[in-house]
């Protein structure tokens, strides 16, 4: 098969969007790489690793470049990437961009259409689909390996520091933030399955006197299939490693049962300075020499095929809405007690959208 590489761009290049440029600039796949960061120092920094091909703080000037088929935006606060990505999609540039792919459904759903009506490949930065542990959940259920699927347990808990770095810059819950990961992997797992309930309680520690926020939800969604699955996150761990998350996963079926540890015990670094950490735990993990320990970087090579081959996304926008729609339904039942059904009504999505 001949293939043409291609010039793609990043939007935003902080942790994330550090990761995606050193992928693509490691990539046979890609010709030329193109950033944009509005942050001077960053910009320096990664236009120097990755031996870019242009560097701007004006992401506009990116999106002008005829020649890049592509961009992936990993741009904070999160309240850019609904602007961002439709400047993109309207560009016609297949895009990729982090969760939440915006703050509204409304605003989601005008994605979606955009980028079917210019025919490009959209997808949303669901990294723990190419986390291998994930990926052998979904296997197994599709195959049917522990039989028909009857419940679904999820607990994810992440370190303060970040916790309090991504609710310093956006007030969006653990559910947007966090749960979000899971609510994709387990309705990705259980398709064609739909969600019809969400009933969701929070549970208020340490954040709630800084921004008002809880530490930890609950979340428990019904599907049409009669499966129930819970999903419990939180952000306020004790350092463990910079970034650190830790998951915990069960999966009951009619024939079996999967039990997945991904707490990220298994490599233990003890120091006189910093005591015992667990590395190589972050969600979407780090390079590592001549690796990479994590996701992310497979997700980004996943992306850059996609565009190159002409190949389907892993994770299409309406799954990514989807998602979207429950967690904002869990936000909904925990502000009113109350379990909500979905599809929401228009006053339940006007009413669940942020303030
Ligand atoms: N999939 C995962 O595992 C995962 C993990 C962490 C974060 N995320 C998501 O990825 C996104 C990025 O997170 P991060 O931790 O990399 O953030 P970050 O803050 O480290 O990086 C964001 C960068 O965007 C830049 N930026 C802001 N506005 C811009 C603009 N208009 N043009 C160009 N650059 C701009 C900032 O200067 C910053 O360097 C978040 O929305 C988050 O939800 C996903």
């Amino acid at each position: 098969m001949t293939m043409e590489q291609i010039n793609v761009g990043v939007i935003g290049t902080g942790w994330c969007g550090g990761i995606r440029s050193r992928a693509s600039a490691e990539s046979a796949l890609v010709s030329d790489l193109h950033i944009a960061e509005i942050n001077p120092e960053r910009l320096e920094e990664v236009s120097a690793e990755c031996r870019v091909a242009s560097a701007t703080t004006d992401y506009h000037t990116l999106l002008a470049r005829g020649d890049v088929a592509a961009v992936m935006i990993s741009a904070t606060p999160e309240h850019t990437h609904y602007a961002i990505a439709r400047d993109s999609l309207n560009a016609g540039k297949h895009v990729l961009l982090e969760k939440p792919m915006s703050l509204t459904l409304s605003e989601a759903d005008e994605l979606v259409e955009l980028a079917k009506r210019k025919n490009v490949k959209f997808t949303i930065g669901y990294s723990q689909r190419f986390n291998p542990k994930y990926a052998f959940v979904h296997k197994s259920l599709k195959e049917g390996t522990i039989g028909r699927a009857v419940s679904a347990i999820v607990s994810r808990h992440i370190t303060r520091s970040l916790g309090d770095r991504i609710s310093g810059r956006i007030l969006l819950s653990p559910a947007a933030m966090e749960a979000t990961h899971d609510i994709d992997f387990v309705l990705w797992c259980m398709e064609p399955a739909r969600p019809i309930r969400v009933y969701a309680q929070s549970g208020y520690g340490v954040m709630k006197e800084k921004n008002g926020l809880a530490d930890t939800v609950s979340i428990v969604v019904t599907l049409d299939s009669g499966v129930v699955f819970t999903v419990s996150a939180g952000w306020t761990m004790p350092p463990g490693y910079p970034n650190y998350s830790g998951t915990w996963i069960e999966i009951v079926g009619t024939d079996g049962m999967l039990v997945v540890d991904d707490t990220h015990r298994d490599v233990i670094l003890n120091t006189i300075d910093r005591g015992i950490e667990l590395p190589m735990s972050s969600m979407p993990g780090e390079f590592v020499g001549h690796v990479f320990a994590g996701p992310m970087y497979n997700e980004t090579l996943h992306f850059l095929e996609a565009v190159a081959y002409d190949r389907p996304v892993m994770v299409t926008p309406e799954q990514a809405r989807q998602a979207m729609e429950v967690y904002m339904a869990a936000d909904l039942s925990v502000a009113t007690g109350e379990a909500v059904s979905l599809p929401m009504t228009t006053a339940q999505i006007a009413q669940a959208a942020p303030v």
